[in-house]
């Protein structure tokens, strides 16, 4: 394993999209083609399937220093109307682009910390995005909450609402990595809300944790998923922690490189993991994520309906989404786009009418095939090229990448079908890899994305 770890831990994408980020096109992109594949993809889809929207609140009153999420920290509450009135203000200017009333499948509250809002204005910033919409009769409706201020009273306006789907973040319980990551946050707050998400009638508690973090060992793991086991989250994301300290603004400090464990301790972090919490009845489906046999991911997995995007997985696919608020990204099947990220010029953008993107891409015919492909990879473990919807100019170049992983027992290819082993569960962002032919074409200038180990 230890040798297969130091051949493999590359800079590597997590694919939330193909083309990633870094990759966009941004010389054929521009607000013009990005409206249009909107208003194509809404007419293709909205009453078939409906669209989802992604919110981004992007305010914290502290800094995590671990985070890599777009936030901004204040303690000065008197920002929420306004945000909240700029939020309603974009979401007024993609409905005035829409033949007809949106019909809202998906709608996920993230951040920064949705919870720094008061419950009563997040009730108003949902109220104000459904009055310009009809409700889907399987609307999902989730949120992520900080255990340290989310309230009783937060869980249940927006269960009123119709949420039934929270995600805490948790990390570790260890003092000591607590104490690194500038992220106190005792057992008995974590208890405490997933309780209450329970007693008001949540079907759905997922708790964040994270391996790879600055001072911790085999030992935290252990104490993290012995308490995480007591409560049995119905969902649980395990992620690797990424460590883009390059990042601009995103506060990675107060430890160093000598800090972070050694790629080999850190699978190890992730095999003890997941061999505890499979022992505990926790299904491993896709990247990073588990859950119960009861909870809707791990239908939609087994029903091969689970989906990719920029908020992670979800349990079905909608074609259009888009993400409001600053950084926000926008996914029209066609093309993505990404809203300015300082809030200040993301209000002044929607103030004077113009949807605040910045940078975007549009996707050509090979785009869209490499995508499906690593959707399928991302969500299923496996791919196919038997369709000719599906083939593509450089798939033996593909399965060249391929073979090394074919020998180490990574993957298996079978007639036109590719699958990705047991044994090759850990290092699929390196299967997908093999299949981003804009990666291949040209390697990034600087460093942009996180190990893939
Ligand atoms: C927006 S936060 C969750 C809500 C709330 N702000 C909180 O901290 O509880 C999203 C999650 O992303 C994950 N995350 C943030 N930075 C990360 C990093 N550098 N590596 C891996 N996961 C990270 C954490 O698990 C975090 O809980
Ligand atoms: S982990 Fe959550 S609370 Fe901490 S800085 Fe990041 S977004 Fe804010």
């Amino acid at each position: 394993m230890n040798n297969l770890i130091q051949k493999y831990n590359v800079q590597g994408p997590r694919y939330t999209s193909y083309p990633t980020v870094p990759y966009w096109d941004v010389n054929t992109f521009s607000g013009k083609a990005w409206k249009e594949s909107v208003k194509r993809s809404f007419e293709e889809s909205n009453e078939k399937e409906g669209i989802s929207l992604y919110i981004h609140l992007p305010y914290c009153e502290s800094m995590c220093t671990f985070c890599g999420c777009h936030k901004r920290i204040t303690k000065r509450h008197e920002v929420e109307i306004p945000y909240i009135k700029s939020i309603l203000r974009e979401w007024q200017l993609y409905c005035d682009l829409f033949p007809s009333k949106p019909k809202i499948k998906e709608l996920h509250l993230g951040g920064g910390t949705p919870t720094f809002f008061s419950p009563e204005h997040l009730g108003m910033l949902i109220k104000g995005l459904f009055r310009k919409a009809e409700l889907d009769e399987n609307c999902e409706f989730s949120f992520e909450g900080h255990p340290n201020n989310t309230t009783r009273e937060h869980l249940q306006t927006l269960y009123d609402l119709g949420f039934r789907r929270v995600s805490y973040g948790v990390q570790d319980y260890s003092v000591k990595v607590q104490k690194a990551i500038s992220r106190i946050q005792p057992y008995e707050n974590v208890k405490k809300v997933t309780e209450w998400s329970r007693e008001i009638g949540y079907t759905s508690v997922g708790h964040d944790l994270i391996f790879g973090l600055p001072h911790q060992r085999i030992e935290d793991i252990e104490e993290t998923m012995a308490r995480t086991l007591e409560l049995l989250p119905d969902r649980l994301a395990f992620y690797s922690y990424a460590h883009v300290p390059w990042m601009k603004g995103n506060g990675q400090r107060g430890f160093r490189d000598e800090d972070l464990p050694s790629p080999e301790a850190k699978r190890m972090q992730y095999e003890y993991g997941k061999k505890r919490l499979t022992e505990a009845g926790y299904f491993e489906i896709g990247m990073d994520h588990f859950s119960l046999q009861t909870d809707g991911l791990y239908k939609s997995f087994t029903e091969k309906r689970m989906h990719r995007n920029f908020m992670g997985y979800t349990a079905s696919k909608t074609q259009l989404m888009i993400g409001l608020g600053a950084s926000s990204i926008s996914d029209s099947w066609y093309g993505f786009a990404q809203n300015v990220k300082s809030i200040e010029e993301y209000q002044h953008l929607v103030e004077n009418g113009i949807i605040p993107i910045y940078r975007g891409h549009i996707l050509n015919r090979e785009d869209l095939v490499i995508r499906r492909h690593i959707l399928n990879l991302m969500c299923r473990l496996e791919t196919s090229w038997e369709e000719d919807s599906m083939k593509f100019d450089e798939l033996d170049l593909v399965l060249d990448h391929l073979e090394e992983m074919k020998l180490d027992g990574l993957v298996d290819t079978k007639n036109a079908t590719l699958r990705v082993t047991e044994a090759g569960r850990p290092f699929i962002r390196n299967v997908c890899m093999a299949f981003d032919l804009l990666l291949h074409r040209k390697a990034p200038e600087k460093r942009v994305f996180s190990m893939t180990i």
